[in-house]
């Protein structure tokens, strides 16, 4: 199965933000005039006890809805963990998968990430594999070579039919909450250069198809420029998700783009 980026993809990662009444109130807004970004998938990605309630307030809309992590075993005497069995019984589609934040606070690995991947497609998730690199690795000449390695061990072991299940998101770190923005060009190269590396290792069809999101500071004012380059599809929005008004702008935008593309 191949995935379609005839529209853009905009997801909103609402992080450690928003009680379940505050995230109820914020569909509902996005919900009631859903018809002016019809055409871009939308997904929101709330913290994990606003998930039901934003799932029985979805009901028949067409923004889907995902986690912000998985934890690769189904069930057990695992304290504090969620399972992909779980995300799916509240409505989830999506999950984000190796985000820097979990990489940098909670140790997450490549290793950890391969198996969260694989326990998210076991359950119909698609996983919205997060990779990107530091200030300091991209001043000293390292993004490639960073973004490399984390897509061929957080992928390791994966057949074209699997990797074309996934989506990619390039967020450089020193971009996420600071307000600094990778240029068009910057962002450019990177998911150039991912979707080279899907070619090469899976075939023509998976690097064509595949869905490489940009995040790191989207914004109304700079989301036409970043999905107007050639291998952006979409955006996974962090701050600028967690108000309506803002939220639909990007989606907005991005719509603009992808028609000018
Ligand atoms: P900001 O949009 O707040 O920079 O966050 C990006 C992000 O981390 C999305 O996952």
């Amino acid at each position: 199965m191949t995935m379609t980026n005839q529209k853009p993809f905009i997801a909103g990662n609402w992080k450690l933000f928003l009680t379940s009444s505050e995230a109820v109130e914020l569909v509902s807004t996005l919900q009631e005039i859903n018809h002016e970004f019809e055409e871009a998938q939308m997904v929101v990605i709330p913290p994990f006890t606003a998930l039901c309630d934003v799932h029985i307030t979805l009901q028949g809309s067409s923004i889907q809805i995902g986690g912000q992590n998985v934890y690769w075993e189904e069930q057990g005497a695992y304290t504090g963990e969620i399972s992909a069995l779980m995300l799916k019984d509240v409505g989830c589609t999506y999950v984000i998968i190796g985000h820097s934040e979990r990489r940098q606070y909670f140790g997450e690995t490549n290793a950890t990430v391969k198996k969260r991947i694989k326990a998210a497609l076991s359950h119909d998730l698609t996983p919205i594999f997060c990779i990107g690199e530091s200030l300091e690795e991209r001043e000293k000449g390292e993004t490639i070579h960073k973004v490399q390695t984390q897509i061929s061990e957080g992928l390791e072991g994966f057949n074209e039919d699997t990797v074309q299940k996934i989506i990619i998101a390039y967020e450089p770190i020193w971009a996420i909450g600071t307000g600094l923005t990778a240029t068009p060009e910057q962002a450019q190269e990177v998911h150039g250069f991912i979707r080279n590396e899907l070619s090469e290792k899976y075939g023509n069809e998976t690097g064509s198809c595949a869905i490489i999101l940009y995040g790191g500071s989207v914004k109304p004012a700079n989301t036409f420029s970043l999905l107007k380059e050639k291998d952006i599809n979409g955006a996974l929005v962090g701050g600028a998700s967690l108000k309506a008004e803002s939220f639909i702008e990007i989606a907005k935008e991005a719509i603009k783009a992808y028609k000018e593309k």
